[in-house]
């Protein structure tokens, strides 16, 4: 079976820039690259999504969400897509955080199986009939059944990381144990790390010890089947905006949204 084209962000740490990419990768997608996307909001216990695009559709039902979808409330994944304002994009959503809060804490591994499963339909569904080009999951972070769950149905995975001592090695086990059944499992899988919030140098010596850093960690997650992307600064004028209800995408932000460009080619060229 031809694998399809899901990608899905993840990282051990919370915070690290997950959404930010997700969304901005997803714009890129749609408005840059005329692909018909849809923007999936799987962080369950921190939904985001809904606040960063509008729909224009208020009056939906609340109870239409990925949420829902996973706990057969409703039947087709059709009921739950919802336009954004930007051309082909397209997002499902997560209701109010207590909701996937008690699905954590309560479901038992055989729901999450079957959500899995229903995850699979809507993934055949939404590439198939409904024609959607790409379906980008913003994952929760670190190892819940939830997020392992997303990683499985991806054929492509972003590993987001922020450069720092602890946040790297809280990766380490997921990597050695996770990333590696599943690229024995699919041939043509292909997981990528990229660098976020990467802090600017202010002289050599901090020069020496980012590059230090950032280069051990490359090659240790290179050996482990993991390929390099880019590197993306820390943006003050990013983290500004994001004081502002609604900002989310960076387009006009040219050090932020080259990287994304970057990644989205690389994302887009599957030899890569
Ligand atoms: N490149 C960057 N430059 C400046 N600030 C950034 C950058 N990337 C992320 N941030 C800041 O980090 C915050 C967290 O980003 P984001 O919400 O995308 O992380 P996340 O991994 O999705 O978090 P969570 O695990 O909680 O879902 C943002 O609100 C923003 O303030
Ligand atoms: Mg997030």
């Amino acid at each position: 079976m031809r694998r399809t084209p899901t990608i899905t962000t993840y990282s051990t740490r919370g915070g690290s820039g997950k959404t930010l990419l997700s969304v901005n990768l997803a714009q890129w997608f749609a408005e840059v690259k005329s692909k018909k996307t849809v923007i999936i909001d799987a962080d369950i216990e921190a939904p985001s999504i809904d606040k960063i695009f509008k729909t224009g559709e208020e009056s939906r039902e609340s109870n239409r969400t990925w949420v829902h979808y996973l706990d057969n409330y409703f039947e087709k994944i059709d009921d739950a897509i919802l336009p954004t304002t930007h051309e082909n994009l397209f997002m499902i959503v997560s209701p109010p955080p207590e909701i996937g809060k008690r699905f954590l804490a309560t479901k038992k591994s055989e729901w999450w199986s079957m959500a899995l499963k229903r995850s699979i339909v809507a993934q055949k569904r939404l590439l198939g009939e409904l024609g959607f080009d790409w379906i980008i999951f913003d994952n929760q972070s670190g190892l819940s059944m939830n997020s392992v769950n997303h990683m499985a149905l991806a054929d492509k995975s972003l590993l987001v990381l922020r450069p720092a001592n602890y946040g790297v090695d809280a990766t380490l086990e997921f990597l050695q144990e996770m990333v590696a059944i599943l690229q024995t499992r699919i041939q043509s899988r292909r997981d990528y790390f990229v660098w976020n919030q990467v802090p600017k140098p202010q002289n050599e010596k901090e020069q020496a010890l980012l590059e230090g850093f950032l280069k051990k960690w490359d090659q240790f997650f290179i050996d482990r089947g993991v390929r390099p992307t880019v590197r993306i600064p820390y943006v003050h004028s990013l983290a500004i905006e994001l004081l502002n209800m609604e900002a989310g995408i960076f387009a006009h932000i040219p050090e932020f949204y080259q990287r994304i460009e970057k990644i989205g080619e690389i994302l887009l060229s599957s030899e890569s």
